[in-house]
């Protein structure tokens, strides 16, 4: 069975006061019990990982943790602005986003610059969180399905076996921030499409491998999807600022 998991992605927000509350309130809500069997995790900016941190070690809860939301694909040396898997790891990170649709868009991030920081992370014993999705020009092409197996291959051929220690998360651009939710069909038929990829190259990878939604997730759509058979919890964006907005999706 695999447990459901439930990521925030702050993105480029939060400060030293917000971030204090928003950890205090969701360990709270979470102390009144939470649904046995999942894991949460909240992804902070950089320089705030270090305080999230210590304030997740104050709650204590076993089933909290930390990650980040970008990783170098390399390990040191004159990398200007770079930070490295291991510096996360140190930090208390368990997690890292890699390949999340802004940084291909903004940052050119390629399919080959992902694996590398998949790769990164991994050696670290960090997990990543391998974001994948087509844009809304490739989906009303009727390309959804092509361009995103074209990612996942991309991935299991650097990747192989290790993909089993990853999370992938498929994210469709025309839904993140837009209030467009892929319908719960249509996430599963994609999440479905993935798993079936994986299971081309090995199907125990295929049936361990954690595979989240993320795109306009908010509390009143969560229950829907996290019900899907192939959808195993949700990457969150803007709900994911609000603290009880978070408690709910994770409740779902
Ligand atoms: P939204 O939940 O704001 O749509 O963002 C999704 C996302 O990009 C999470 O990584």
């Amino acid at each position: 069975m695999r447990p459901l998991i439930v990521i925030g992605n702050w993105k480029l927000n939060g400060s030293l006061a917000s971030n204090e509350s928003w950890v205090k309130a969701v360990c709270k809500g979470m102390e009144q019990g939470m649904p046995a069997g999942r894991m949460f995790a909240l992804c902070a900016p950089f320089p705030y990982l270090s305080q999230c941190e210590q304030l997740i070690k104050e709650c204590s809860l076993a089933f909290l943790s930390l990650g980040a939301q970008d990783v170098s694909a390399h390990n040191s040396g004159a990398f200007t602005g770079e930070v490295s898997a291991a510096m996360l790891k140190e930090l208390g990170c368990k997690y890292v986003i890699v390949g999340h649709s802004e940084r291909r868009q903004m940052h050119q991030e390629t399919d080959e610059l992902v694996s590398a920081k998949a790769l990164q992370a991994l050696d670290a014993g960090l997990t990543p969180i391998i974001c994948v999705g087509e844009s809304a020009d490739e989906r009303n092409s009727g390309r959804e399905t092509e361009v995103v197996c074209g990612q996942i291959a991309r991935q299991v051929s650097v990747l192989q076996d290790r993909l089993a220690d990853c999370l992938i998360a498929y994210e469709p651009i025309w839904a993140i921030g837009t209030g467009k939710v892929a319908s719960a069909q249509v996430a599963q038929d994609m999440h479905k499409a993935i798993r079936l990829q994986l299971a081309e190259f090995n199907e125990d990878v295929a049936s361990h491998v954690g595979i989240l939604y993320g795109g306009s997730v908010k509390p009143d759509n969560a229950v829907e999807l996290f019900a899907m058979p192939d959808i195993d919890g949700g990457l969150i964006g803007g709900a994911s600022l609000n603290p009880q907005d978070f408690l709910a999706i994770c409740q779902a």
